[in-house]
């Protein structure tokens, strides 16, 4: 097991941000919260089972941490998106961020005069993100899980933006998440969003990745099972809490497959925001996709 510490791979780690479906408190009270956990002497050991998916409890803890460490991240997506707009002939965009966390994206969006609405399943989560944009009116927020999230407008664009993907639990969600995206955008409208690859969790993988916040430091234990395909993070707080966030990869094929059964053919892939092209041993896939004019 490699120890590590954030500033040496921050860019990396800054990509694996699983599932949360375990707390555990003061070194004796154990509360799931999402998906089945197994107590096995001091930590609780997720098991590895097909059905990870998201409980409306995750980020509970982390939350808090999240924009002093992750918070900057979308920033990259929003010259991409506003490139988007500027080609889709509009001055303004209707447009939706799913899994908007903190709504770091949302309100960098809004602030430019679009229509944003964020979604997230998150309390703690979505809790900031209406902080962050209380001045914008236009902007909406509402927790809600992804996979069946509600609009009243069809939009030019969806965002998805951080390896939210990757915490979808099998095929099965992953395309009823992306058949609910194509049913909300308007023909031509583009979807972006990004996702870790099976090569960055196996890279990573028993990896111990020291964080301080705010002079708080906490640890996060990195796995990864290649027969269930689990990522698995713990985040262990100095106050005995644990939070393990699981997540797994979908791969290029798998994604282009179910986009293509959803109306929607993807229009440019990146491996990182300098552009560089996507191939099978990058880390993390950037795709654009567009939802087809049929007929
Ligand atoms: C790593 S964060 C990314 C947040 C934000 N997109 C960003 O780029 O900073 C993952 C987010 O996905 C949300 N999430 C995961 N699964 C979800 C689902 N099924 N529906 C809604 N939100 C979900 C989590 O609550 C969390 O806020």
């Amino acid at each position: 097991m490699t120890v590590i510490t954030f500033q040496n791979m921050a860019v990396e780690v800054k990509v694996f941000l699983p599932i949360l479906s375990v707390i555990w408190q003061n070194d004796k009270q154990l509360t799931p919260v999402a998906g089945p956990t197994r107590c096995n002497g001091r930590m609780p050991v997720p098991l590895q089972q097909e059905t990870t998916g998201m409980s409306p409890m995750m980020y509970d803890r982390l939350s808090r941490m999240y924009d002093a460490l992750w918070g900057d991240f979308t920033s990259h997506y929003v010259a991409l998106i506003e490139h988007l707009i500027y080609k889709h002939g509009l001055t303004y965009a209707r447009i939706a961020d799913l899994a908007c966390g903190t709504g770091s994206l949302v309100r960098d969006l809004g602030m430019k005069g679009h229509i944003v609405h964020g979604v997230d399943i998150a309390p703690s989560m979505i809790k900031i993100a209406r902080k962050k944009t209380r001045q914008f009116r236009n902007v909406t927020l509402r927790r809600e899980n992804m996979i069946e999230f509600t609009y009243r407008h069809r939009f030019d664009i969806i965002s998805c933006t951080f390896d939210s993907i990757n915490y979808l639990a099998g095929e099965k969600e992953l395309q009823a998440f992306i058949k609910r995206v194509s049913g909300a955008l308007k023909t031509g409208g583009s979807f972006v969003f990004d996702l870790n690859t099976e090569h960055m969790y196996a890279t990573y993988q028993d990896n111990v990745v020291t964080h301080n916040v705010n002079g708080e430091s906490f640890i996060q234990r990195l796995s990864y099972n290649p027969r269930s395909q689990i990522a698995t993070a713990m985040f262990e707080f100095p106050d005995g809490t644990i939070e393990v966030h699981q997540q797994r990869p979908y791969d290029a094929r798998t994604i282009k497959r179910i986009l293509a059964r959803n109306r929607m053919r993807v229009v440019k892939t990146y491996a990182d925001f300098s552009g560089s092209p996507f191939r099978p041993d990058s880390h993390r896939l950037i795709c654009i996709a567009e939802k087809k004019i049929v007929g």
